[in-house]
């Protein structure tokens, strides 16, 4: 690939940092001109995805821009003959095993010049990573950032006719843009966008840098996906945005998520989950949604990331462990069957034996029914990377095990509760481990291993649990639904 340095669109950290919350996203549709069309006629894609769900619904558009160009999915990724990183740059770990698998298709790029490699997702709106790319990555032929999915076509068709690399990354806000296909993974289940970007500004997080500031999509666009979804069998959705509880703020609404919700939920739909909720913008309202629409899943991701004041406050998230130990007392009383889950950090910058047992402690109080723990991440250009990252790794690790083995204990006692009685699944066809078994997950969002005859990917099934494990619930299928 020729070099071409002039053209390249590179991000920039600080002009991603500073946004003006007043004007509006610019809305565009999408178009896929006819010579667009016919450009991936003949030839094969992979998208790999890592990251979190908006990543996943990212990577089921660029898979459906793909095949409206003509791409046929390739079997294996080896055969492919355009292989796409969809990356996460939330934490250095999952960077680190990127750029080692993109370093590792040198070799294959020098038997197979004519092979397209590229890189978009969250890795490709940070400056360090794409200078890494420019320089030392020449197998990386297009890098494209988050906000500019649509413009995928036309930077292809630079790639394929021209025989050069392209980069293009904005920095800027992002629009919204509506009639993107999707290729989604299942007939039956869809993520669908209420809103993109976070104004959270966590002092760890690298989200609002790589995301940008948040923008809502109308109600009428997202309604009229979920009516579509639903029109042609769809069953389940997950409304997404990184905090869902501020949707439609930026268009003046307040409480805008819970008339969506309850819009949403009139639609009919059999199933609707959100995530993720922030506990400072969860509002009582949408609890008492909750309550009132049956097809409104009473499961609730919500982070609360520590139990001591002193390191939230230091992270930025607007709320104490108090606040947190209400919020959730408040919705087991509105809806005692609610489950609750939740992500945590361990070693923090300045995070003290101390503070750690705080957040045991309010893990105890919560009994959560599951939960994502992390050892803290330092994230190049964000308030916390400039904090002294002080706690030796040895001690994150030993917080990490101490607290995953306290969640595993609650988590365990809450499938407890779940033995010999009946759950509604909704079946993701043969689980991962034994073909003879289904798995799905609950309305509850608990992941359910069941045995049964003549059920099918997509069925509703009532099962009855039969034993309780941290992570799952075994079951045997009574009848479909
Ligand atoms: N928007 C969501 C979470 C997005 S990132 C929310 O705020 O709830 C998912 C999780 O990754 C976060 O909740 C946090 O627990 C973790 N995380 C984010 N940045 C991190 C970092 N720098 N180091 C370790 N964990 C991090
Ligand atoms: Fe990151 Fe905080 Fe925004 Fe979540 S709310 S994406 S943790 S900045
Ligand atoms: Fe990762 Fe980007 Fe999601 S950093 S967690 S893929 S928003």
């Amino acid at each position: 690939m020729k070099e071409n340095e002039g053209n390249y669109i590179l991000p920039d950290h600080r002009q991603e940092g500073m946004r003006s919350l007043k004007e509006m996203a610019p809305r565009r549709e999408f178009q896929l001109s006819e010579e667009d069309r016919m450009l991936g006629e003949g030839k094969s894609f992979r998208v790999r995805t890592y990251g979190c769900q908006a990543n996943v619904r990212d990577g089921e558009t660029i898979a459906g821009i793909l095949q409206e160009m003509g791409f046929t999915e390739a079997l294996t990724e080896e055969s492919a003959d355009l292989l796409i990183f969809n990356t996460c740059a939330v934490r250095r770990n999952a960077e680190e095993h990127v750029l080692g698998e993109i370093g590792n298709l040198k070799t294959l790029k020098r038997s197979h010049p004519e092979k397209i490699f590229a890189l978009c997702g969250c890795m490709a709106q940070e400056e360090s990573v794409v200078k890494a790319l420019q320089e030392r990555y020449p197998q990386v032929d297009l890098v494209f950032g988050t906000h500019n999915l649509d413009r995928l076509p036309a930077l292809l068709r630079t790639v394929m006719q021209e025989h050069r690399r392209v980069i293009e990354v904005y920095s800027s806000q992002g629009d919204l843009i509506e009639g993107l296909p999707a290729r989604r993974s299942r007939r039956y289940k869809a993520f669908v966008n209420i809103m993109y970007g976070c104004n959270k500004f966590c002092t760890y997080c690298i989200v609002p840098y790589t995301r940008g500031r948040e923008r809502s999509r109308s109600e009428e666009d997202i309604l009229a996906e979920i009516r579509a979804f639903k029109a042609e069998g769809g069953r389940e959705i997950q409304l997404l945005g990184q905090n869902v509880n501020a949707y439609g703020k930026d268009l003046g609404r307040e409480d805008g998520f819970t008339s969506l919700l309850e819009s949403a939920a009139a639609t009919g739909i059999d199933r609707i989950r959100f995530y993720t909720s922030h506990p400072r913008d969860y509002s009582v309202t949408t609890i008492a949604a909750m309550q009132k629409y049956p097809n409104i899943m009473k499961a609730l991701h919500l982070p609360v990331q520590s139990g001591s004041d002193e390191i939230l406050k230091r992270m930025n998230r607007g709320y104490t462990a108090d606040h947190f130990r209400e919020l959730v007392g408040t919705m087991k009383k509105m809806i005692p069957e609610i489950t609750l889950t939740t992500d945590l950090i361990v070693g923090f910058p300045s995070e003290t034996d101390a503070q750690f047992e705080q957040t045991l402690k309010l893990v105890d109080d919560c009994e959560f029914d599951s939960a994502f723990t992390f050892i803290y991440s330092p994230r190049e250009g964000t308030p916390a990377a400039a904090m002294k990252d002080d706690i030796p790794m040895a001690v994150k690790k030993q917080r990490l095990q101490i607290l995953n083995e306290r969640i595993g204990m609650h988590a365990r006692a809450r499938n407890e509760q779940y033995l010999h009685r009946q759950l509604e699944v909704l079946c993701d066809g043969q689980s991962r481990n034994n073909p003879l078994v289904m798995a799905g997950y609950s309305r509850e969002n608990k992941l359910v291993n069941f045995t049964g005859e003549g059920i099918r990917e997509g069925d509703l099934v009532l099962v009855e649990v039969t034993d309780a494990k941290s992570y799952s619930l075994d079951a045997k299928a009574l009848q479909k639904i």
